[in-house]
């Protein structure tokens, strides 16, 4: 049941409301300064989980308002993990993973898949295999196929392997609790990975853990991670990226500096390192006492992570596990509470100005980005329902920022206005130029060279054409005769 009560529940005023609807902060800037906004021009990207209520529809309608407004990476969850993905063997229940890739297309989210093979919320079924090598790889090598096959192209980046590594930091494998490291061995890890590249090659993916936030200390959690990267990439296993869970309380001070050497020891490996599921919180039985210092506080902590996270370019993603302290695990599970950007209400906390305040101390210019052209901007996928909003095309909100402009004459597409200054296109005055049909569909691509493309192979049309500079895109209906 969908709830509606919110406004009455959290009897606001309608201005604190529609302020915090726009996820502006108590010092409201410009109301289209978004964090995805300030994301996406510095190449990232930042974003929470949908959490399970909001798939129940069981949610307030600020949930979903904030989300989309602020973010643009997203995570299921609980929906994508093996016993909701296979609920029974060779069963597949994609419906509310599919509900949230369309979702995701509709307003330009990434999708991370979360999670593959991971020894917690396995079905009951596959317990009844314990021991039974040959069968759990079968078993594990059919989820991955299927479940990845089903999402390609739509999923960009799978955890493929979750919390693998013992709890206690002995520098090695979890060996209990585990059915697929007690059936198989630590050989599940490498097929897992072989096997969800062979189902979609064009995914990133990661081993994804708890505690690696912890430092690269001798016989730690991180260092062995690093060791793991390492035999990966001598072997040839596809993996592309490291998360970090990240779940950790407000006494944590020096974790996001662990985090910035982790990134560092993987940036030689080639490896991505992402921060996927922060939390910051409190202990729970201070809830209710917490005064303005402590939150400023939890907002330095806040900080310092973005800080990080855009100062190493070898990160891609900033993902919280929740948005709002009214939906969060940390009270649930784990004895904690008020770890996320939003209150209870859908107020900004101190949290959220700390990270628009990180993002604005970074200039576009000065963050590099991870990611190729085509993943920061990924082509309309028409058949998989990208195009419900009818496209960058039609919008007749095509904007021209920062001065740039495009015109077309003849077969000849002019710009002016490319940056000068950031992009590495700078000094040929080039610029990225896409076509796309009236669908939304890529037909051509090409370079500009000295502020022009040269657009006459394609046929007589109505078209949508995107040129974008490294800092600056421009999306313009064109007519072509
Ligand atoms: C948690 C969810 O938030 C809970 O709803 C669920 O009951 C248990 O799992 N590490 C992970 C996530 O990789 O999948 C976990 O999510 C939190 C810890």
């Amino acid at each position: 049941m969908k709830k509606i009560h919110s406004l009455s529940r959290i009897a606001l005023p309608r201005i604190t409301l529609c302020a915090a609807i726009l996820g502006m902060g108590l010092n409201a800037h410009a109301a289209d300064e978004t964090i995805r906004q300030l994301a996406k021009e510095r190449g990232r990207f930042i974003g929470t989980i949908l959490n399970s209520e909001w798939f129940n529809d069981d949610i307030e309608p600020e949930f979903e308002e904030i989300h989309k407004t602020q973010f643009n990476v997203v995570v299921a969850e609980n929906e994508m993990k093996f016993d909701a993905t296979e609920p029974n063997e060779d069963e597949f229940n994609f419906e509310k993973g599919d509900k949230m890739v369309k979702y995701a297309l509709a307003n330009n989210i990434r999708v991370r898949g979360h999670a593959l093979a991971w020894h917690s919320q396995v079905p009951n079924w596959v317990n009844n295999y314990k021991g039974q090598k040959e069968k759990l790889l079968a078993v594990l090598k059919n989820h991955i196929t299927k479940v990845v096959t089903h999402y390609k192209g739509k999923v960009a980046e799978w955890d493929v392997v979750n919390e693998a590594i013992n709890d206690d930091y002995n520098a090695d494998w979890r060996s209990t609790n585990s059915v697929w490291y007690e059936g198989i061995g630590a050989e599940f890890l490498d097929s897992a990975f072989v096997w969800t590249h062979e189902a979609d090659p064009d995914a990133e993916l990661c081993y994804n853990d708890y505690s690696i936030e912890w430092g690269l200390r001798e016989g730690s959690k991180a260092s062995f991670v690093v060791e793991q990267v390492k035999r990966w990439k001598a072997n040839n296993i596809p993996i592309t990226c490291v998360g970090t869970q990240t779940h950790i309380e407000i006494a944590h001070e020096t974790t996001p500096q662990n985090v910035r050497a982790l990134a560092k020891a993987l940036a030689e490996l080639n490896v991505t390192l992402n921060i996927t599921e922060l939390d910051i919180g409190f202990p729970k039985g201070s809830a209710g006492n917490l005064s303005a210092a402590d939150y400023a506080k939890q907002g330095h902590i806040y900080r310092q992570f973005m800080d990080v996270f855009l100062e190493e370019p070898n990160m891609g993603e900033f993902v919280m596990w929740g948005l709002t302290d009214a939906h969060s695990w940390l009270d649930e599970q784990q004895g904690k509470t008020e770890g996320l950007l939003y209150d209870k209400q859908y107020k900004p906390k101190p949290a959220y100005d700390s990270v628009m305040a990180s993002l604005k101390a970074h200039p576009a210019s000065e963050v590099k980005t991870p990611y190729s052209e085509t993943i920061l901007n990924p082509p309309k996928d028409c058949d998989a329902g990208g195009c419900g909003d009818s496209t960058i095309a039609i919008m007749p909100s095509a904007v021209a920022k920062k001065g740039m402009s495009v015109q077309i004459a003849g077969r000849t597409l002019f710009i002016t206005g490319i940056a000068t200054e950031k992009s590495a296109n700078a000094a040929s005055n080039a610029a990225k130029v896409d076509v796309f049909d009236m669908q939304g569909r890529p037909i051509y691509s090409t370079q500009s060279a000295n502020g022009a493309a040269d657009l006459s192979t394609i046929a007589e049309g109505l078209y949508v054409v995107r040129v974008h500079d490294g800092s600056t895109s421009i999306v313009k209906k064109i007519s072509i005769k």
